[in-house]
């Protein structure tokens, strides 16, 4: 698997982050830790690990602009270039000792993602993707599943939590896809479910209210390893929306028509 210049600058930026997030893991009880809003935590790991990641992009390409989780948006000169960067994807996990979190970096060029790299340090796992050049974990190639029945299926979902406001929608969805599916996983990282789903782990997932940062790079994992992706109303809105619909062809639109469906009274 031949690397381009720019993957390997994101796979080392990704990498050492993940280093750094490593270690701050091994004594999370003697981090800093402070709320952004209800049920919404940074830790210092977050703001090392996201300080490594743009200090290493910054050199590569000193012009390029930057969407980062907690640094916010940085304009660059070059504006038709913009890393998307979540430093720590999995806070929650990370802060509970759950060893379930990444990095997550992607590329946009001129608002088409191009490439992206999710690491997650704990497991030692590499996802990379170029756009046209395939996506892979570690030096494997990634397909998306095949199970094409819903009857079948692993969905991987995100459930809302204090702070986040559609728990009564996302119950009703919960409810109909509990009812058609074989299992529903919950892993605490946007990153890693997307790239689960490339890695045909998960054979679907969907969630609500996610942001550019948390699902830049895996949406370029899906699609390059032949996925389909969407946002909840079937359109390509997914950042303008927040909200993402993932699987093989099939079982994207079964998921699509069971988060639809009108809901059935319990
Ligand atoms: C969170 C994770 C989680 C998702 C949340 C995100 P963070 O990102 O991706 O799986 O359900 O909506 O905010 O804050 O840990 O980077
Ligand atoms: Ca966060
Ligand atoms: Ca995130
Ligand atoms: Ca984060």
């Amino acid at each position: 698997m031949a690397r381009s210049a720019i993957l390997n600058v994101m796979v080392q930026a990704a990498m050492k982050a993940g280093r750094s997030l490593a270690r701050d893991f091994g004594e999370v009880q003697n981090l800093q830790v402070s709320l952004k809003g209800p049920g919404d935590y940074v830790s210092q790991a977050d703001r090392r690990a996201e300080e490594i990641v743009y200090a290493e992009l910054k050199r590569a390409r000193p012009d390029y602009s930057f969407l980062m989780e907690e640094r916010g948006e940085i304009e660059g000169s070059d504006s038709q270039h913009r890393w998307l960067v979540d430093p720590l994807d999995g806070t929650t996990n990370f802060l509970h000792g759950i060893p379930m979190f990444a990095v997550s970096i992607a590329l946009e060029r001129q608002g088409q993602i191009v490439a992206g790299v999710i690491y997650n340090p704990a497991m030692d796992e590499l996802y990379t993707a170029e756009r046209g050049g395939g996506a892979f974990l570690n030096d494997r190639r990634l397909r998306v599943a095949a199970r094409a029945k819903l009857q079948d299926a692993v969905i991987g979902t995100g459930v809302p939590h204090l702070g986040r406001g559609h728990h009564g929608n996302y119950l009703l969805e919960l409810r109909n896809v509990m009812g058609e599916t074989a299992g529903i996983r919950r892993l605490g990282s946007a990153a890693l479910d997307l790239a689960y789903v490339a890695a045909g782990r998960f054979d679907g997932f969907w969630e609500d209210a996610l942001s550019p940062w948390d699902i830049a790079a895996g949406m370029l994992l899906i699609r390059e390893a032949g996925g389909f992706l969407s946002d909840k109303n079937g359109g390509q809105d997914i950042f303008g929306t927040k909200s993402i619909v993932a699987g093989n062809e099939a079982i994207h639109s079964a998921l699509l028509k069971v988060l639809k469906k009108p809901v059935k009274p319990a």
